[in-house]
């Protein structure tokens, strides 16, 4: 299954410098590239001259030369060099890459994925900025044997933290979630919920980064600040989680506690129908020191490896639109609405078979 005509999220602004990279899109190897303006780029990574990969080339200014003979290709992938050729041998008009609209946006790299023309690329307004000191950036990525609707599904799905996340921030003593709203856009699904375990989870990170920290170690032990947070009621201005889908491919969550803020945006990439790479971004409000660094990177990995192992196991491994295999419930709530959008872009043409090819004259 892929959503057509809509812009992937596939790759951390960060990992894109001078050199061309090579990323994989639905089995499609794809070369992104700047050009000397800093502009992103996207070009099947495949020369069609003897077939090299274009990322193992150089940028030229605008245009982007193959690693094996040195053909030169400009930004709408049409070759414009062939440097063994004499004057009189023309360039074949099939010299030709397929290219694909590229856009940068909130330290992301995304590209069209379409015949049709491109539309105006969401506003991501409430990731920050990379360059935003209010926070402490941390960046990885994992690939998962899984679909990338169940990875989607798992980011979003609140009902699974007391048990699968048990080991590092869910509380399984209390699996409830109070859900108090959730917003459909034709691109975006929140949910904002309050639970219980919020406030068993700022309790625990607060004080294990603490005790990194040797100025920090007054902080043990302090059974009256347990007691008060504990005997908090629940509310809003107390804290929350705010769940955001973005479609095709991006979760951003938001813990938010008044002095206390984290932010983790998944991004997963469908590598094939059976591989995601799951692209992440921690943000902390708190602690910014790079001290605390490992600790919050060891975090992000145990959580994110705690889902892996349950998400790889589910059958079937993509989930089916048309007949359900699964008993979805009330609080699924992001992953019924997730369904249901999906279903609409099926109905209007947006989504294919996996093997389905997508074709482009450039
Ligand atoms: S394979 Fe690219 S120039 Fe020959
Ligand atoms: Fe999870």
């Amino acid at each position: 299954m892929q959503l057509t005509d809509t812009w992937y999220a596939v790759e951390l602004s960060s990992n894109l410098k001078q050199k061309p990279i090579s990323i994989e899109l639905f089995e499609s190897k794809i070369c992104l590239w700047r050009d000397q303006k800093g502009f992103p780029h996207a070009i099947v990574d495949r020369c069609p001259h003897k077939g090299a990969a274009l990322s193992k080339g150089k940028v030229l200014g605008d245009q982007l030369q193959c690693p094996y003979h040195g053909w030169i290709y400009d930004k709408q992938g049409k070759c414009v060099t062939i440097p063994a050729a004499l004057p009189e041998q023309a360039i074949p008009k099939k010299a030709c890459v397929q290219t694909f609209d590229c856009k940068e946006q909130r330290g992301l790299i995304f590209l069209w994925w379409g015949n049709s023309e491109p539309e105006p690329l969401p506003d991501l307004n409430l990731v920050p900025n990379s360059d935003d000191s209010t926070w402490r950036v941390l960046e990885g990525e994992a690939i998962w044997e899984a679909h990338w609707i169940r990875a989607l599904e798992g980011f979003t799905d609140l009902t699974h933290v007391p048990f699968v996340h048990s080991g590092s921030f869910g509380n399984s003593s209390d699996a409830r979630v109070l859900p108090t709203k959730k917003s459909i856009t034709p691109y975006c699904l929140s949910q904002t919920i309050l639970t219980p375990r919020d406030r068993e989870y700022r309790k625990t990170q607060r004080w294990s980064i603490n005790q990194l920290l040797p100025f920090n170690k007054k902080k043990k032990n302090q059974p009256e600040e347990v007691a008060a947070v504990e005997a908090n009621e629940v509310s809003e201005s107390e804290g929350a989680q705010y769940v955001e889908l973005w479609l095709p491919n991006i979760v951003f969550i938001r813990v938010v506690f008044s002095d206390f803020q984290i932010y983790l945006l998944l991004v997963s990439v469908p590598i094939s129908g059976q591989r995601t790479r799951n692209i992440w971004k921690h943000f902390r409000s708190f602690l910014k020191t790079p001290l605390a660094d490992n600790n919050a990177r060891n975090r992000v990995i145990k959580f994110l490896q705690e889902d892996q192992h349950i998400i790889e196991s589910i059958e079937p491994h993509c989930p089916s639109l048309e007949q359900p295999k699964d008993l979805l419930h009330d609080t699924d709530v992001v992953t019924i609405e997730l369904r249901k959008l999906l279903r609409k872009k099926g109905k209007n043409g947006f989504l294919q078979e996996y093997d389905a090819t997508l074709s482009k004259n450039t």
